[in-house]
């Protein structure tokens, strides 16, 4: 952490002095600390007692026309390598999902060009307030990493609960770990939505071999599994990427392997778990030919041509949707399907124990085979979605959408659930 400048954005909360602990610590590792603090923040601790250890003056307003000549807020929020906001109140959580900037702390976080580091420090019931709980939600989708809360007793009498600021050498290593991956993620802009999160995406044919030369394979182009994984790369995921055959480039910031047989595409599917996301996007072929020939098939004068015995491919979906050990958090298939669209697609949902099925309908006349759009519905179970006509490109950014909100929405929830199971089993 040698040389990185952090922004410390100090809030009103009991546990700002504890930020004064931070700060040594960070000093001690060669980081060079600048502080703002909100006018509550200053209740709790006094900017003298924060210089005193910054050897920097602490900015506390908007409207400072020295600053703003000299260091205004949008020079602030840039200068910093990593934005720290600690102890985030509900209130400075709530300014922030909602992009008010009505001092200076808000307006700094407003014009930063980084997702910042957030250490929630409030009541337990503030934290678990469905207000807050949307915020942070917003705010994780938004791209902002959390660290904390702790659950705990808290500073009031007879409270206990998540709400704890995380503790010192916590905080440490949060920062450490996102100014460490900041600067393998800096290339990409914003870390995105899917940061630090392993997405594995197929796509394309299969190609199931006669002889050694010919072969059984699909109409499938591969655009639409590589626009999402295009997609979820540009959301900051790390992406694995397995494709079949197809013409096309491999999308930037991807993981590529090149399979050719479904057995192959199953294999090192297996192998590149664990992952936190699966989408099936591959139209993987259900048979392969039982006996392949070692040499070209010749055609024989007067003989019949040769029939040919097909077995079927193992199920890659299936399985990867029903592991015990290492599921997927997320596991997406697709159905390809020329009629009853939606009626085969539910079917698809409950026999394959998969969590969203993508469908589309690719009957000839709709030219989804190949062609750069696709018009598709987002199955899950007891609900459906129908998206409009869009853009393969189109489909996959909203897949990627949804995909962030869901993995945001059932983090918190567990979290929400360990902390109330803490509460419960404490009383
Ligand atoms: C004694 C006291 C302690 C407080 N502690 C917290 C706290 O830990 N977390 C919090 O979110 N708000 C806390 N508050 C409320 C905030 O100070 C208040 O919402 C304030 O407007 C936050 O302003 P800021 O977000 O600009 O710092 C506390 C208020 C008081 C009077």
């Amino acid at each position: 952490m040698e040389d990185k400048s952090i922004l410390l954005i100090v809030g009103g909360g009991i546990a700002a002095y504890k930020c004064l602990e931070l700060i040594r610590r960070l000093r001690e590792r060669g980081v060079d600390v600048r502080v703002v603090m909100t006018k509550a923040a200053q209740q709790f601790i006094t900017p003298l007692s924060v210089s005193a250890l910054t050897n920097e003056r602490v900015f506390t307003e908007l409207f400072d026309l020295d600053d703003e000549r000299e260091i205004g807020h949008i020079r602030l929020s840039r200068d910093a390598d990593l934005i720290l906001v600690a102890p985030a109140t509900a209130d400075l959580i709530a300014k922030m999902a909602n992009g008010l900037a009505n001092d200076l702390a808000s307006s700094v976080l407003l014009a930063s060009d980084k997702p910042p580091l957030i250490a929630p420090a409030m009541n337990p019931q503030m934290w678990l307030n469905p207000a807050t709980q949307r915020n942070v939600h917003q705010l994780e989708a938004d791209g902002a990493r959390f660290v904390g809360p702790e659950t705990g007793e808290m500073a009031e009498r007879d409270e206990a609960g998540p709400g704890r600021l995380a503790e010192v050498p916590a905080l440490i290593h949060a920062i450490e770990e996102m100014t460490a991956s900041d600067r393998s993620t800096r290339a990409r802009g914003s870390p995105g939505p899917l940061f630090d999160r392993h997405v594995v995406v197929t796509s394309g044919p299969t190609h199931e071999p006669i002889d050694p030369v010919r072969y059984i394979a699909n109409r499938s182009s591969g655009k639409q599994g590589h626009a999402i994984a295009g997609a979820a790369a540009k959301a900051g995921a790390r992406v694995t990427l397995i494709t079949g055959p197809v013409n096309l480039p491999d999308p930037d910031g991807v993981k590529t392997i090149k399979v050719e047989t479904a057995r192959e595409m199953l294999a090192v599917t297996e192998q590149t778990l664990p992952a936190d996301v699966a989408v099936f996007c591959a139209a993987v072929a259900d048979w392969s030919v039982a006996e392949q020939g070692d040499q070209k098939i010749k055609k024989k004068k007067g003989k019949p041509p040769p029939a040919l015995k097909l077995v079927a491919n193992p199920d890659i979906l299936k399985t990867i949707a029903s592991r015990k050990k290492g599921r997927p958090e997320l596991v997406i298939g697709f159905a390809a399907e020329t009629e009853n669209v939606l009626q085969h697609a539910r079917m698809k949902l409950k026999r394959k124990g998969c969590d969203w099925i993508v469908a589309n309908d690719v009957s000839t006349e709709t030219g989804v085979m190949g062609g750069d759009s696709n018009s598709v519905h987002l199955i899950r179970t007891g609900r459906h979605e129908s998206w409009p006509e869009l853009s393969k490109e189109d489909v996959a950014a909203t897949l990627v959408e949804e995909i962030a909100r869901e993995l945001a929405s059932t983090k918190r929830t567990a979290a929400n659930s360990k902390s109330i199971r803490a509460k419960v089993d404490k009383r």
